[in-house]
C-alpha cells in the first residue's frame, strides 16, 4: 500500500473513531428506537447460530467492534464462553465497561483496531463483528485479521446490514434508510453526519452474495448466509478449516 493509500485509511478511521465518539452516549437508545428493537432478535439469533458451534468447555470468543457491549453480553449470556470485546473507540468502551459492571460481570473490554488485533493466532474460538465491518478501511484486511485469530474449527459470525430482496421492501427501506434515519437519527444524537453516513456505508458494502464470495477469498470455509427481516441485515458465518 503506498503512503498515501495508508494516510487516507488513517484518516478515515480517525473520521469513523470520531462519529462514534460523539453520538456514544445516544448510541443504545438510538440502536432501540431506530431498529423497532429489531437489532435484538437479529443479535439473539447470531448468538445461538454461534453457541451450536462452540466447543462444549473452555471456549473463546472475541467479539469485534463490540462499541457499547450489548451484543457481547448476550454472546455471554447465550453461550457462557469466556469473551473478550474489542473497539476502537473509548467512550464507546467506557459504556460498555460501565454495563458490565453494573451487571456483575468483569468482562475485558480492550480498545484496539480491528485491522490489528492485539491478539497471537488461533487464539478464540469464535469471533463475531455486529454492525462493525462496513465501517472499516478495508473489509479484506478486517476478514483477515478475523481469520488469523481464529482456531481451526472455529466460527466467525457477520452481522451486518444489507439488500433488501423483495423490490417493495427496497423501496420502503430506502425512503427509511435516507430519509427518516438522517433526521430523526441526527434529531436525538445531535449528530445529523452520523446518520447520513449509516445509508452511505451501507450502500458501499457489499451485497450477501458478494461478501460470501469475499470471505470464501479470504480463506473461510463452509460460508453460507441468511436473510433477516428480508435482507435488511444478513448474517454471514464461516469456519477456519481443521
Ligand atoms: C455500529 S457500532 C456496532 C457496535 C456493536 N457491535 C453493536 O452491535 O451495537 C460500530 C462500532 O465499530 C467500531 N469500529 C469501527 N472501526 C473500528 C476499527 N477499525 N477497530 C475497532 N473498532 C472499530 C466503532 O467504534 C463502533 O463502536
Amino acid at each position: 500500500m503506498s503512503d498515501e493509500e495508508s494516510a487516507k485509511k488513517r484518516e478515515q478511521a480517525q473520521r469513523i473513531r470520531e462519529m462514534f465518539a460523539g453520538i456514544a452516549t445516544r448510541y443504545d437508545l438510538l440502536n432501540h428506537l431506530l431498529s423497532g428493537n429489531v437489532d435484538r432478535r437479529w443479535r439473539n439469533l447470531v448468538v445461538k447460530r454461534m453457541a451450536a458451534t462452540l466447543p462444549a468447555s473452555n471456549a473463546r470468543i472475541l467479539d469485534v467492534a463490540c462499541g457499547t457491549g450489548d451484543f457481547s453480553f448476550a454472546l455471554v449470556n447465550g453461550t457462557q464462553a469466556e469473551l473478550v470485546g474489542l473497539d476502537f473507540c473509548r467512550p464507546m468502551l467506557d459504556i460498555a465497561a460501565a454495563k458490565s459492571k453494573e451487571r456483575g460481570l468483569t468482562i475485558p473490554f480492550v480498545e484496539g483496531d480491528a485491522l490489528n488485533l492485539p491478539f497471537s493466532d488461533q487464539s478464540f474460538d469464535g469471533v463475531s463483528i455486529a454492525f462493525g465491518l462496513r465501517n472499516l478501511a478495508s473489509f479484506e484486511e478486517g476478514l483477515r485479521e478475523l481469520l488469523r485469530v481464529l482456531r481451526p474449527g472455529g466460527t466467525v459470525a457477520v452481522l451486518e446490514f444489507s439488500r433488501p430482496q423483495a423490490p417493495i421492501l427496497r423501496t420502503l427501506f430506502r425512503l427509511y434508510f435516507t430519509k427518516l434515519l438522517p433526521f430523526f437519527g441526527g434529531l436525538i444524537s445531535g449528530s445529523k453526519s452520523a446518520y447520513q453516513y449509516l445509508p452511505d456505508s451501507v450502500a458501499r458494502f457489499p451485497d450477501q452474495s458478494s461478501l460470501a464470495e469475499m470471505m470464501r477469498g479470504i480463506g473461510f470455509t463452509e460460508v453460507t448466509f441468511q436473510n433477516l427481516t428480508g435482507g435488511i441485515a444478513a448474517l454471514h458465518v464461516g469456519r477456519r478449516a481443521k
